[in-house]
């Protein structure tokens, strides 16, 4: 009788969890994420992300990454901030779904035409690279998705920053939204109002705001990234009075008034490999690069403004939210259980057969 009723709990308990993925996470391709209706993010776990999932599947993940990771940042430091940024770039365009890696095809507008990504986001190789690895040893099993989160992670790892428990089992859209790309990715001239907007729109806070802009510790920006601040700021034909006027100086001989939009220069000139806290150092310094990165302080939010502060103060804090801060951004809307696809390749959707 006990077992009887064991099995019975056991059916139970198996339909409600079926239903309750029918009601919460419609299936198909398409209607999944708009990505302002998501329920609310905290530190709480994503029903379908696990950071043990694919224990049985594909145990060697992470060591399959590692190494591809290591050759490609020792190579060149800046594939880690790129690989980061790309993180960035996925998630807060209909959910951690790598729609970011879709090239253009018959029925994807690539979000590598938007404009925050044209001509700016990189990394793809590597990406390719570990995808095919993890191909290779674990076949149709590990997503572009989890891909992209695991390469984020290790790139912080091996730049010095924090390493954090991952959650994966994201899966891959069959879509890409170049539109949403354009319209959600924050550009590097907005105001604090409209970061905090742009934040909050993916379910995410001052504190996640000031302490994801720290991934500005590495890598670099193109000069036509921050040129207004060097030559018509408030669109008066003057520099951003809050630049330091030395730092003003070497950005305004590196990027001319004309030409030189290409030239890049790093987001913090300290350490510009190294994960650590002087980007916000530099902030109070009046040496951030971006004018998203100096209203941090300059913009008259005591909230940020002093967040700005304790993490050039206390590395270890910053490191703490920033933990915190990213595993939101990676839980942000991803497709679980059924819906979307494990992508062979992440640069296309499966072909139907
Ligand atoms: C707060 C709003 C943000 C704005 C306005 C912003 C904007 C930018 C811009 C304009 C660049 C330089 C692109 C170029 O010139 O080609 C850049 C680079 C970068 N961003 Fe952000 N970003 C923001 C937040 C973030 C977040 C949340 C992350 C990661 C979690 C991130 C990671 C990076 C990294 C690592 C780079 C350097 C990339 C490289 O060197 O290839 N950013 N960002
Ligand atoms: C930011 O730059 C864009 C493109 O150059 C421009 O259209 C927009 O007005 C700028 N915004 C602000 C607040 O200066």
């Amino acid at each position: 009788m006990a077992s009887i009723n064991t099995v019975l709990g056991a059916i139970f308990v198996a339909s409600f969890y079926f239903c309750g993925s029918l009601a919460f996470f419609p299936p198909g391709p398409g209607h999944h994420h708009e990505g302002a209706h998501h329920p609310p993010i905290g530190s709480a776990p994503i029903p379908g992300l696990s950071t043990d999932y694919y224990r049985l599947t594909c145990p060697q993940a992470d060591e399959t990454v590692a190494p591809i990771l290591k050759k490609a940042i020792a190579k060149e430091p800046r594939v880690a901030a790129s690989l980061l940024r790309l993180l960035f770039h996925d998630c807060f365009v209909q959910g951690c779904d790598a729609s970011v890696l879709l090239d253009d095809a018959e029925e994807v507008v690539s979000e590598k035409n938007a404009i925050p990504n044209k001509d700016s986001i990189r990394g793809f190789e590597v990406i390719d690279e570990i995808k095919a690895a993890l191909e290779e040893a674990c076949p149709q099993t590990v997503s572009c998705a989890d891909t992209v989160a695991l390469a984020a992670r290790g790139s912080t790892v091996l730049s010095g920053g924090p390493y954090w428990e991952l959650p994966l089992g994201r899966r891959d859209s069959r879509t890409a939204n170049m539109k949403l790309a354009n319209k959600n990715l924050p550009p590097p001239n907005a105001t604090l109002h409209r970061l905090i907007k742009f934040f909050r729109r993916q379910g995410l806070d001052k504190v996640d705001l000031v302490a994801l802009s720290g991934s500005h510790t590495i890598g670099s920006a193109r000069c036509v990234s921050f040129k207004q601040r060097l030559y018509n700021q408030h669109r008066d034909n003057r520099p951003d009075s809050t630049l330091e006027t030395s730092f003003y100086h070497t950005l305004a001989s590196a990027c001319p008034r004309a030409g030189g939009d290409g030239e890049i220069r790093p987001l913090d000139l300290v350490s510009p490999s190294r994960f650590d806290n002087s980007y916000y150092k530099l902030v109070l310094e009046g040496k951030g690069l971006l004018n998203s990165d100096e209203v941090l302080w300059t913009g008259r939010d005591p909230e940020i403004a002093g967040l700005v502060k304790s993490y050039a103060e206390d590395e270890a804090l910053f490191f703490e939210h920033y933990v915190s801060s990213v595993t939101k951004m990676g839980n942000i809307n991803p497709l679980t259980g059924h819906d979307g696809e494990i992508r062979k390749n992440c640069r296309r959707v499966n072909q139907e057969i």
